[in-house]
């Protein structure tokens, strides 16, 4: 079942939401319902979106370009993309193997690459909001142990404005959003998986709140907030931009 409200900032729009099962895509899924949009979500875990009925659902692997396309061409006007897909490898260049490094190029900027590709035509008419899930831990700052993760969210924010460029005399708008850390079921997994080295639990949450100068991870909640604003009219004048959403990690 989908929630509709005929009369927020978003009614009318038709939005996409990729990795939508859980964290930041699942909190922009739910927040651009709650405006008014007509929502659609996939993520390639079916139990991730079972609980998800603010939005119509489809399981899919975003990096398969063959099913992206087939899920966008199922719908005749597309508004609005939020894709979210993402990969975090913790590790140095020396610490990232070969196939580290693709795995994290694939999920993060080659699936940037198929999604925008396959929304933009069906935008061109109408013009159309789309939104990138970048990262502060990008070509914006370099963080410790993300050398994938830091080169892949740096394609993301090139090809965010590249495309921007490319598409701004048809009216689609193209921003990326550079969240610091944000609790998330895979932040979470992150902590776990550092926690034996560095002596428990706590260490690990310790070492990730350390780098947040507002003492406190974000949410999914505030990353969304900020999506539906440049998903919706308000934001027609902004276009090709990074939009961090820190807790004053680049202040
Ligand atoms: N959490 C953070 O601290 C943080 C900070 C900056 C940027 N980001 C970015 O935000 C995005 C969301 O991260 P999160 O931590 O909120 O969520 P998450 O990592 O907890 O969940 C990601 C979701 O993506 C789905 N997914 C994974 N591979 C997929 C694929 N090939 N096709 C479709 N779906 C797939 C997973 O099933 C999962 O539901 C990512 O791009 C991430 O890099 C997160």
């Amino acid at each position: 079942m989908t929630t509709t409200n005929a009369k927020g900032p978003l009614a009318g729009k038709v939005a996409l939401v990729t990795a939508a099962g859980q964290g930041i895509g699942r909190a922009v899924a739910e927040r651009l319902a709650r405006d008014g949009a007509d929502v659609s979500a996939c993520d390639l875990s079916a139990s991730a979106l079972a609980d998800l009925t603010a939005a119509r659902t489809t399981v899919l692997d975003a990096t398969n370009s063959e099913a992206i396309g087939n899920w966008v061409a199922s719908f005749p006007r597309i508004d609005i993309l939020v894709h979210a897909v993402g990969f975090v490898h913790q590790g140095t260049i020396e610490e990232c193997g070969p196939e580290d490094w693709r795995r994290s190029l694939n999920l993060t900027l080659d699936s940037t690459y198929i999604a925008l590709k396959a929304v933009i035509p069906k935008m061109k008419n109408h013009g159309g909001s789309v939104i990138t899930i970048a990262s502060v831990a990008s070509s914006i700052k370099g963080f410790p142990r993300r050398a994938a993760y830091g080169a892949a969210k740096g394609g993301v924010i090139g090809l965010t404005k590249a495309c921007a460029a490319d598409y701004l005399r048809e009216n689609i708008r193209f921003n990326a959003i550079c969240p610091g850390t944000v609790d998330s079921p895979s932040l979470r997994g992150r902590m776990a998986d550092l926690a034996d080295s560095l002596g428990g639990m706590a260490a690990a949450e310790k070492l990730f709140l350390d780098r947040q100068p507002a003492g406190r991870l974000g949410t999914p909640e505030e990353i969304a907030a900020v999506c539906a604003f440049l998903s919706s009219d308000e934001a027609s004048f902004v276009n090709g931009q990074t939009i961090n959403i820190d807790g004053g990690i680049t202040i």
